[in-house]
């Protein structure tokens, strides 16, 4: 349903406007929805105290009531209010890596309304490393609920113009401070219980997590939608996913080579539009006639590539493609979570070569 025109302002990334975030905190306040930018991905803002406010957010996105959403905050003294409890361990936590990519899950607090959460009886929350989603929360006075600024399971918004892509006559407004820096979400921890789980791999790469909490154990899981219950949000299969279908190709650099050319040569010879989503040292192998190839950066710098995938796989669909055949990468550091990103967007279709 197009209803609201979606506006969007220009905001400087390092020292925004304060009458530009002072609009938009007034409609965050108003119990309207703002999409901004984070180190991460853009989010999708609501007052996270105002429970219409945050159905409003699955209404636009058109999320299952089932998936939660992350709450926002400005300051660490902001998490009190929100959970019962604070155990050491988010002390730490909170001391090493926010503000920044990092969500921790915890016992939700009387405070937060059900649906931000899903129903559940824990809250995600953290402390974004953007200033103006710091300036944006500061200024609404008030916890931001704010899961990625996508329709459900498309690539997560790396740029404004994904969002308004996505969300354009659904949203009141989008602060356009320009590409993000991270370009895959947050690293979710879930410290509730006894024993810290890794319930998504995101910005802060496991190695470093482990520094704070050597024990902590990775349950990040694919589940089939029609598998039955999943056992913690964030576990379906399917996300991310492009118009496209996509097959990822993992194994060695020459052999992902030979497979993803011989692929792209079968399917362009059946009559379909191929996509190649690859890396810097694969463009010479596989610069073939009439297939379009993005690549997202150096192998050297899985950086460039977390920051690059989410905007390769809008491009590559918005040039029409039918399939998109995309190489693996080396699950360390932020490789965990390209990897984990990818392996969804595939929708588990890997060929091991
Ligand atoms: O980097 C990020 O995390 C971005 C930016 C906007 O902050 N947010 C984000 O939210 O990516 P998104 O769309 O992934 O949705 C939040 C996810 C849920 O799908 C779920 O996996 C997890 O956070 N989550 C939220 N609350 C949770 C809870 N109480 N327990 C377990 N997982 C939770
Ligand atoms: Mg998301």
């Amino acid at each position: 349903m197009n209803t609201l025109p979606t506006r969007v302002l220009k905001i400087d990334p390092t020292s925004p406007d304060p009458a530009v975030i002072h609009e938009a905190a007034a409609l965050i306040r108003a119990g309207q929805l703002v999409a901004f930018p984070t180190e991460t991905v853009y989010g999708l803002g609501a007052n996270a105290l105002d429970a219409l406010a945050v159905d409003r957010i699955y209404q636009a996105k058109g999320r299952p009531a089932t998936d939660p959403v992350i709450v926002h905050v400005q300051a660490a003294q902001q998490v009190a209010e929100l959970t019962t409890h604070i155990p050491d361990v988010a002390r730490a936590l909170i001391d090493a890596f926010w503000p920044g990519p990092l969500t921790l899950v915890l016992s939700r607090g009387p405070r937060v309304p059900p649906n931000v959460s899903a129903g559940l009886p824990t809250v995600a929350i953290r402390m974004p490393a953007h200033p103006v989603a710091l300036a944006l929360i500061t200024a609404a006075g008030v916890p931001v609920a704010a899961p990625s600024a996508n329709l459900f399971a498309h690539p997560s918004p790396t740029t404004a113009q994904h969002v308004l892509h996505d969300l354009d006559g659904k949203i009141a407004l989008i602060l356009d401070a320009g590409p993000t820096q991270v370009g895959v979400e947050s690293t979710i921890l879930d410290i509730s219980a006894n024993h810290p789980r890794l319930l998504r791999p995101g910005g802060v790469s496991l190695d470093t997590l482990r520094r704070i909490v050597p024990e902590v154990e990775v349950v990040t899981r694919y589940v089939r939608a029609d598998e039955g219950a999943v056992p913690a949000p964030g576990m379906l299969l399917k996300h991310y996913s492009p118009r496209a279908e996509l097959r990822l190709f993992d194994g060695p650099d020459e052999a992902v080579r030979v497979a993803l050319s011989q692929a792209a040569a079968e399917l362009t010879r059946q009559g379909f539009h191929v996509g190649l989503l690859v890396a810097d040292e694969d463009r010479a192998a596989l610069s073939l006639p009439g297939v379009s190839l993005v690549s997202l950066g150096s192998l050297g710098d899985l950086s460039q590539v977390a920051q690059r995938l989410f905007a390769g796989l809008r491009d590559l669909d918005a040039r029409g493609v039918d399939v998109i055949l995309a190489r693996a990468y080396p699950p360390a550091g932020i490789g965990m979570a390209i990897q984990d990103r990818l392996i969804r967007a595939a929708q588990g279709r890997v060929t091991y070569v």
